[in-house]
């Protein structure tokens, strides 16, 4: 993979001004509406709304906590690459800010989203744990269609869109509620169906990524997610086992007399 980095002294006054207004517009909303931890995360990491992180310096706090670092990309990256990265807890983030015309919608993820959005709860030990987990399944599996979309599911409805209700009202981790204004809004509003988090619900649901989502999982710890992993893994197993069935069954049929 090309070796991308961040250029600081690239950063316009647009720059600044863009990531103060978004920085200071969510912060208004998170201590009500986000879970503590991603609110805990955000003062470890340090993120201020009158800087624009610099890698170098969230990967020094980071490190030291959780040993996650950030991997500056260019944009999306393909599974081939993105799986392995989370896999050795590097994280890949953009470096360059939406223009200041477009604070409410942006097609493809920036830094906004990627530092700001999924950043903080790095810095929590079971959510770090989980997300690592997921990563080295998505390399064990970088072959196979099936389990990729499978872990793609697990990976929306937590890492991007998931809630948690830890027994006082629902909150918010998922990096693309919190990235989103008017998500983060809505997300825990009474419009949205919210359902109990659970590793078969969420292999049973594909995802919609061109639209604000009107379904959210809901989980009651990190920890649970965390301890979903096993549940996780043997699920894959079996459908990697059913596919492989299937594959033997159709052999037979074309390739083995009948009667
Ligand atoms: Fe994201």
């Amino acid at each position: 993979m090309e070796k991308f980095s961040q250029d600081y002294s690239k950063y316009t006054d647009e720059d600044f001004l863009v990531w103060k207004t978004l920085f200071k517009r969510q912060m208004e909303l998170f201590p009500k509406v986000s879970a503590k931890e991603y609110l805990h995360g955000i003062e470890v990491v340090g993120f201020r709304e009158d800087k624009i992180p610099d890698f170098r310096e969230v990967n020094e706090r980071l490190g030291k906590i959780t040993g996650w670092e950030l991997n500056p990309v260019p944009s999306i990256i393909p599974n081939e690459q993105f799986f392995p990265l989370i896999a050795q807890k590097k994280f890949p983030a953009t470096t360059w800010l939406r223009r200041l015309d477009q604070l409410d919608y942006l097609p493809e993820p920036d830094m906004f989203h990627d530092v700001l959005g999924h950043v903080p709860l790095l810095s929590d030990p079971h959510f770090s744990d989980f997300f690592t987990a997921i990563g080295k399944l998505g390399v064990k599996h970088l072959d196979n269609k099936w389990v990729i979309e499978l872990l793609g599911r697990i990976y929306w409805f937590t890492v991007e869109f998931g809630l948690i209700d830890a027994g006082n009202g629902l909150r918010i981790y998922g990096a693309g509620i919190l990235s989103s204004h008017g998500e983060t809004k809505s997300s825990i509003s009474k419009g949205p169906t919210h359902i109990p988090f659970s590793v078969k619900g969420i292999f049973e649901m594909p995802y919609e990524n061109d639209r604000v989502q009107d379904k959210y999982f809901v989980i009651r710890s990190f920890e649970q997610l965390f301890n979903s992993l096993p549940e996780i893994e043997e699920r894959i197993e079996k459908e990697v086992k059913a596919q492989a069935k299937h594959k033997n069954d159709e052999f037979s049929k074309i390739h083995l007399p009948e009667g």
